[in-house]
């Protein structure tokens, strides 16, 4: 994105201001999708939601063939109102609620069960309806994705999963094929977000390619998908990480192999979010004062923790431009201090940038992932709009939330207000 236009839009549209390049999130989506075609032809990608949910972003990615993996009732309407085909959608999460299962089942989605608790009301609730529910089960394979502790979530002790040892995700199989109003489509497996090291996806394939087979040779079952999920990391330092051609290089000869042995072919389904949105937007934010204190110099700028999460959250690093002063040289060491009243809200730390002075231009960049989806009204703040550059033109996606939205359900007891 040209400093020039992000100059501009910033005027037109005010800051804080979330600004995504169409442009970038097709060639993601398609740069990923052709690693895989390319070695396994019958692979579906299903965009995670959750990295960012935006209806403008969700019918772009349907228009690019995506299919959905979502985790609440918002997010499985938003798949099924862009048009995307119940069987390409995926409801996953540990705890569900009864009315989302019933939801799941009219609709005619993928329920992934995470629990045989989960299990027998999905069975029950099918019933009650009179309909079969489609289903997989979400497998823990036991594997360190080696990433931050928040996002690992294939790790022997996490929440997530019907865990392969002790023949724990096995069983679950062989009650579910007796169950009457469940059809068994699937496996599911998502080790952690943010993985650069292949390695781990290669363990977690073996893993679950084994188990596919044990569910082919033990229990006759044969599945339409294999769900990998998502996690690849992205760039956010520019140093080198590993990319989906070089993913499916090493993971779907281990597919392969199993296949020929089980002698039917599933699809191959992944999960990316951050990889098809991460880099597709940055963050504008205006500079109200600079500020120099006895141990350090700060930069304070007009956004805060609510609206971006990730660097307080999980120490992320991103990194961070003065727009406006995008080719001059780095000659001061600032910390980007957000606005938000706790002193951890610092946005980036000890960055070496141009000297900075009040009403200066700051984008954090990399900010399409868990961005704008993590914001909250934290401080009473409204969330910032959200702008799409589409070829030459530019539209809001979403508009800036007023304060009037922030108080709009609120209600005050009449006795309160004498
Ligand atoms: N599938 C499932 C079941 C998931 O839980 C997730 C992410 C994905 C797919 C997509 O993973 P991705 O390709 O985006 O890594 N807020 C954190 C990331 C949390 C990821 C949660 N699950 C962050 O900002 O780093």
């Amino acid at each position: 994105m040209e400093p020039r236009i992000l100059m501009k839009l910033a005027e037109m549209f005010g800051t804080p201001l979330y600004v995504y390049d169409e442009d970038v999130i097709r060639k993601n989506y398609r740069v990923f999708l052709s690693a895989f075609k390319s070695l396994y032809k019958m692979t579906r990608i299903l965009y995670a939601y959750k990295a960012n949910s935006n209806l403008a972003i969700c019918h772009i990615l349907r228009q690019e063939g995506a299919g959905a993996d979502v985790v609440s009732l918002c997010e499985l309407r938003t798949a099924l109102n862009v048009g995307i085909k119940p069987y390409h959608i995926i409801f996953t999460n540990n705890s569900k609620t009864e009315e989302e299962i019933e939801e799941c089942i009219r609709a005619g989605v993928i329920i992934n069960i995470d629990s045989m608790d989960e299990l027998s009301i999905v069975n029950r609730i099918a019933n009650k309806l009179g309909k079969r529910a489609r289903i997989s089960f979400r497998v823990n394979p036991s594997v360190n994705p080696k990433t931050n502790p928040k996002i690992a979530t294939g790790l022997k002790e996490s929440k997530f999963g019907l865990h392969i040892e002790r023949g724990i995700a096995l069983n679950a199989y062989r009650i579910a094929k007796e169950m009457e109003n469940l059809e068994i489509v699937g496996i599911h497996t998502h080790i952690g977000s943010q993985i650069t090291d292949v390695g781990v996806f290669e363990e977690t394939t073996t893993k679950i390619m084994e188990f596919v087979e044990k569910l082919n040779n033990e229990l006759e079952i044969r599945l339409e998908f294999i769900d990998l999920g998502g996690g690849l990391g992205i760039s956010y330092k520019g140093e080198d990480v590993a990319s989906p051609k070089i993913l499916a290089n090493r993971i779907v000869p281990i597919l392969r192999e199993y296949i020929d042995r089980i002698n039917y072919e599933p699809e191959l389904w992944l999960e990316p979010g951050r990889w098809i949105v991460g880099n597709s937007a940055v963050l504008l934010c205006r500079v109200n004062s600079v500020k120099e204190t006895p141990y350090k110099k700060f930069v304070n700028v007009d956004v805060g923790f609510n609206a971006f999460m990730r660097s307080v959250m999980y120490d992320a690093y991103h990194r961070i431009y003065v727009v406006n002063k995008w080719n001059q040289i780095n000659e001061e060491t600032y910390d980007i201090a957000g606005n938000i009243c706790e002193s951890g809200d610092i946005l980036a730390k000890n960055r070496r940038l141009p000297r900075i002075e009040r009403g200066d231009l700051i984008a954090i960049m990399d900010v399409g992932a868990y961005g704008f989806s993590m914001s909250s009204q934290y401080n009473s703040r409204p969330r910032p709009a959200e702008v799409l550059i589409w070829g030459e033109t530019v539209e809001v996606i979403r508009e800036r939330e007023t304060h009037e939205d922030l108080l709009r359900n609120q209600r005050v007891p009449k006795d309160l207000l004498e």
